[in-house]
């Protein structure tokens, strides 16, 4: 019934919780700011690059996705960029996002801190404005770069502290736990600052206890490796800790070899509260309605799996309660509507 599915899917009301902005950039739109801005690419043709998206691992993505950010130079670059993920994740009947975007790929390579949120809070202002869509908008600190230089990117953000919702923690993440940031994760929860991080994508359990005791997350990015450990399991069950999972990405960066290998269900079953996103879908080949049919088809989630994945997204957003209630009762319209 995979066309059911699909259309199933297309309209069923959602959330998108794990979206990284610069992981939104086509191909097209890449060629496209390269010739405006004089950045010499190295690849001949939009094909080419598609052609070289075929990742081993996270760093031999995160190689590519940093490179390919070095096209955006103004604060219309980065509206266009965002413009275009909302209009991709509207068409998916997405109705509320919370985004990620890494200011330290943009300000070491000379570009103001203040270029980048205008450009991005500008298109996100314009989506909720125009076509109702609501946002959080994350600072995400680079895991591979030092605690000091997070420290100071956050101080950078603190004197307009409004423009932003929460802070996240991204990039390589073996070798960088969670540890090397408490204190830049204090700091932002002192400013009242709520936090989220990577952890358990390709890193051990370990970094997922770490981001809950120490950063004192609400949501933890990926943890798809929390199954090695059954009490973090337990915890993350009876403390329903959100998990923003991302089927695709995982596959594409060889977390698991094949969608059918995917412990989205085993998850779930057990009683977590599991979501699914994007990631970085113009490098991973789906957005956010793609990975719900990715694990339709590849694990067999029907359509009640589905559409609790979405009251899921609500659950897990930062949305207050009213909106909350609002968004899963249009869920279980749907529902209804579909069933009748
Ligand atoms: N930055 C963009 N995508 C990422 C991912 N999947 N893991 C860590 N850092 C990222
Ligand atoms: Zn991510």
């Amino acid at each position: 019934m995979p066309d059911a599915h699909a259309a199933f899917i297309a309209g069923l009301p959602k959330a998108e919780l794990h979206l990284h902005i610069e992981g939104s950039l086509e191909p097209e739109l890449m060629f496209m700011l390269a010739a405006k801005n004089g950045v010499r690419l190295p690849y001949a043709t939009v094909e080419d690059v598609r052609a070289a998206y075929d990742f081993s691992d996270l760093q031999s993505f995160l190689d590519i996705y940093y490179a390919g950010a070095g096209v955006l130079h103004t604060a219309h670059d980065f509206h266009e960029m965002t413009r275009a993920y909302l209009e991709r994740a509207i068409a998916d009947s997405v109705r509320h996002v919370e985004i990620f975007f890494d200011p330290q790929t943009h300000t070491d390579r000379g570009i103001p801190y203040q270029t980048v949120v205008r450009g991005i809070r500008s298109a996100l202002e314009a989506a909720e404005r125009e076509q109702g869509l609501t946002f959080r908008l994350i600072l995400c600190f680079l895991r591979h770069l030092s605690a000091e230089a997070a420290m100071e990117t956050l101080e950078e953000a603190l004197p307009l502290r409004e423009q932003i919702d929460g802070v996240g923690l991204d990039s390589s993440e073996v070798g960088h736990p969670p540890s090397k940031f408490a204190e830049v994760f204090a700091r932002a929860r002192a400013e009242g600052l709520p936090a989220v991080a990577h952890a358990g994508e390709e890193g051990p359990p370990a970094y997922i206890r770490e981001a809950l005791d120490l950063l004192q997350v609400r949501r933890i990015d990926h943890g798809v490796r929390s199954e090695e450990d059954p009490e973090l399991m337990a915890r993350l069950r009876k403390e329903q800790i959100p998990l923003t999972v991302c089927p695709l990405s995982n596959v594409r960066l060889r977390v698991f070899d094949r969608i059918e290998d995917h412990n989205l269900r085993r998850l779930k079953d057990a009683g977590l509260l599991v979501t699914v996103n994007s990631d970085d879908p113009a490098y991973f080949g789906g957005y956010v309605n793609a990975n719900y049919q990715a694990v339709a088809e590849g694990l067999g989630f029907g359509t009640e799996d589905l559409a609790e994945l979405a009251r899921n997204s609500f659950r897990a957003s930062w949305l207050d309660d009213d909106a909350k209630a609002r968004h899963l009762a249009d869920v279980d319209a749907y529902v209804e509507r579909w069933r009748g």
